[in-house]
């Protein structure tokens, strides 16, 4: 395992700032090394294993993807219809992405995870209703088809998490008229395998007539100082 101080010294051969004036620990760092693996099943054992530290190292201000997701939501539904919406967080983890909806004025949302430690700390937020423990990938997740307003992962696509071939399901369970949501490191279109497919798929579903692109939005810091990337889709 990476120590803190090999760690802080890959960091600034990969020039990534390690603020250590500003925050000398980097647990955020450090764990995204011991939650990327090849296959799922590990990576859902490292988060099983490490769920408690996710929680704290995985702050806002190192990494904002649950916030990036719940904006995009937030700016694709009415005020008022705030608290009628019914929204699924895929790969919710921790359930920091509920946390940041709750604030915005949601009420209804329901998790999926394939981690159970982390559905255990999302469960003590008491933001959510229905909690999934399964993961998501080419097998029908137990929801009914157009059962959701809004459906969103955020920081799902990591290498070994989640398969491109979740958008079918994630397409599935979405109302027509409904919005999905998908929030990940910009980089990871090109340096994880799998990903180099994701925005090819994302426009043959277009090409298709299933969805239509309403935001690709990039955004700097998304990880320390590595860039994200935000979609949103219309379910036609
Ligand atoms: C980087 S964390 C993101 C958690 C949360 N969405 C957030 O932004 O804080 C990735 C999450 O995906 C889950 N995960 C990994 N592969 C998965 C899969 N195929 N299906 C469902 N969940 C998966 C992990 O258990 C973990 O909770």
């Amino acid at each position: 395992m990476l120590t803190a101080s090999s760690m802080y010294e890959l960091c600034r051969k990969a020039r990534m700032p390690v603020h250590a004036e500003k925050e000398p620990h980097l647990g955020a760092l450090e764990m995204m090394s011991i939650l990327t693996a090849k296959e799922t099943s590990r990576v859902i054992s490292a988060y099983d294993a490490n769920a408690l530290q996710y929680e704290q190292d995985f702050n806002d201000r190192c990494y904002k993807a649950p916030r990036l997701a719940a904006e995009a939501i937030r700016d694709f539904i009415q005020v008022e219809d705030r608290s009628k919406v019914k929204i699924m967080d895929i790969a919710a983890g921790t359930g920091k992405v509920g946390e940041w909806l709750a604030r915005f004025g949601f009420r209804d949302i329901d998790a999926l995870d394939g981690s159970r430690g982390m559905l255990d700390t999302l469960t003590k937020r008491n933001i959510y209703g229905r909690k999934i423990h399964d993961t998501i990938g080419y097998h029908r997740i137990d929801v009914e088809d157009e059962t959701y307003d809004a459906v969103s992962m955020s920081a799902g696509f990591v290498e070994g998490h989640v398969p491109v071939a979740a958008l079918d399901e994630m397409l599935r369970i979405s109302k027509k008229g409904g919005i999905v949501v998908v929030v990940l490191r910009y980089e990871y279109l090109w340096t994880v395998e799998e990903y180099r497919d994701l925005e090819p798929y994302m426009r043959s579903m277009e090409e298709r007539g299933l969805w239509t692109m309403l935001l690709r939005n990039i955004t700097a810091e998304y990880f320390y100082e590595k860039e994200g990337i935000t979609y949103v889709f219309r379910k036609l």
